[in-house]
This record gives C-alpha cells, sequence and structure tokens, in this order.
C-alpha cells in the first residue's frame, strides 16, 4: 500500500481528490438520481481512470462545450427524465460508489454557476446540442465579497426553477460551473494561454406545461464565449471583490 501511495499514478487521483468534481447527478421531482442515469455520461481524461472523467474542461471553441467530454454522444445511454415548467431542476456533484474512486463531493473550486436548456429538434438521445440555447438561471457572489463568497462555493447540490412558460419538449438541460483562472504561459518563451475551468454536464429532460413562453436571448455553444473574454478568462484570487462581478452573457430568460 504504501508504494502505491508515493506512485505517480497515486499522486494523481489523489490531486483530483482535492481539486476537481463533477456534476453527475440530476436532481428532479425531489429525487437525486444516480450518477449518469439521466445526466450524459462524460469520458474520462485519462482511458481507463475513472476518477478523471471529474477534470475540467477548458476549450470553449470546442463542440464538447456544450457537454463535456464526449458527451454529446452518449445521449443514447442516457435516460430522459419528465418535469413540469414551474418545477424545481437541479444538479448534484458526483456519487463516489459510482465514479469507482475520490471524486471530489462538493463544489470544491469559487466562480459563477448558470443553468441552461436547449431543445431537441428531433430525437434527444441523438441531439448534439448544435442548436439553440438559452440560460434559465445564474448565481454569482453571496453578501460578503470576500474569495470564497461565491454562492456555489463549497455546496453539494443547487436548485432551480423551470420557468412555467417555458416551451413544453425535450431538452438538454446544461449546468456550468466556472473557475476564473488568469491566462498561463507553460514556459516564459511560449504564449499565453487561457487557463480558466469549466464543470460541465448535461442532463435529459421532458418539460411539459402550457408553455406561452419565447425563450431568449439564444445563442449557439461553441460561439457563446470567446477566448480571453474579461468576465470568463481573469484572476479569482487575491483581492477580488465577487460581488462587483457580472456573469457573462447572455442573460437569464426568467419565462
Ligand atoms: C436540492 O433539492 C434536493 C431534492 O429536493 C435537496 O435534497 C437538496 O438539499 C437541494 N439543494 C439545495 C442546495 O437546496
Ligand atoms: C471520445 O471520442 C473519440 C471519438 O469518437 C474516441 O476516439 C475516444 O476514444 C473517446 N474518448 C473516450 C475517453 O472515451
Amino acid at each position: 500500500m504504501k508504494s502505491l501511495l508515493y506512485s505517480p499514478i497515486a499522486f494523481l487521483i489523489l490531486k483530483g481528490v482535492d481539486a476537481h468534481y463533477l456534476f453527475g447527478r440530476l436532481i428532479a421531482n425531489n429525487v437525486i438520481t444516480p450518477q449518469f442515469e439521466y445526466v450524459r455520461e462524460i469520458a474520462p481524461v485519462y482511458s481507463g481512470v475513472d476518477t478523471t472523467r471529474t477534470y475540467p474542461f477548458y476549450d470553449v471553441l470546442s463542440p464538447d462545450f456544450r457537454c463535456n467530454r464526449n458527451a454529446t454522444t452518449t445521449g443514447s445511454k442516457t435516460k430522459t427524465v419528465t418535469v413540469a415548467a414551474g418545477s424545481e431542476i437541479g444538479f448534484h456533484v458526483g456519487d463516489l460508489s459510482v465514479s469507482g474512486g475520490p471524486a471530489s463531493l462538493r463544489i470544491f473550486h469559487v466562480g459563477p454557476g448558470s443553468i441552461w436548456l436547449s431543445k431537441a429538434p428531433g430525437a434527444l438521445e441523438t441531439y448534439e446540442g448544435d442548436g439553440d440555447w438559452f440560460k434559465i438561471a445564474s448565481v454569482t457572489s453571496k453578501p460578503g465579497g470576500n474569495y470564497y463568497d461565491w454562492y456555489l462555493y463549497d455546496m453539494t447540490s443547487w436548485n432551480v426553477t423551470i420557468p412555467s412558460t417555458t416551451p413544453p419538449g425535450q431538452y438538454l438541460l446544461r449546468i456550468e460551473h466556472i473557475y476564473p483562472r488568469p491566462d498561463k504561459r507553460e514556459r516564459p518563451d511560449q504564449p499565453l494561454v487561457p487557463d480558466t475551468q469549466f464543470f460541465i454536464s448535461c442532463a435529459q429532460i421532458e418539460i411539459t406545461g402550457e408553455g406561452g413562453g419565447t425563450p431568449g436571448p439564444l445563442v449557439r455553444i461553441p460561439g457563446v464565449y470567446q477566448l480571453h473574454q474579461a468576465d470568463v478568462f481573469f484572476d479569482s484570487s487575491g483581492m477580488f471583490d465577487v460581488t462587483k462581478y457580472v456573469a457573462p452573457y447572455p442573460p437569464v430568460w426568467a419565462g
């Protein structure tokens, strides 16, 4: 055991304990559902190392920015839950027993969070999220203004209300938690590269109700964020006053 603990792979895995998490469990109809039952499965960074599913995503220009690593294509393995417009929906961080290892069971990093919807034009299981998206919830700071006074920091779950006039139909429901970080260089002679971390998941839901609303503004993912934009790629440490932070475009559609 001792030799394993000091091996490089154990170090990597243990580092994962402290640093990362994934939103693997949908909360619907007041039930915290099992990991990857209604949330599309996210591929690990290192094949065969299950805990690396929790590793952050970095590339805002990739189609995988919609639902995380390879999750545009895991819909056929994912169930769809029926929820009423006007009811609560949410995400809970990963489940130790299912992820097969020490995924963090709380939102370990600071930063803003948001929840989004995209209506599938055809079958939801094969929908890759390449249509229109709108935002239904956004949280930034809580009172205080210090480094750790972000709303989601240290929480294990987050629930929001589906706007009551949301048009009925099958949707991808997306959570995005941003851990803002300044651009960095691997070496002094190399260019600055983005280093902000994104924790993203998509669930499959069918919304029922009267509808009647016109969701918007609508955006595409990728496309919603540009590299280096100031409200996504910045230094969130030190003297940064989180109460002064304004979440990036688009604004929330309230229904
Ligand atoms: C979200 O909803 C679930 C199920 O009702 C509940 O167990 C959990 O405590 C809620 N989370 C928060 C942060 O209120
Ligand atoms: C992700 O998808 C690509 C392309 O289909 C595939 O080559 C790769 O093995 C997948 N990665 C994982 C970790 O499943």
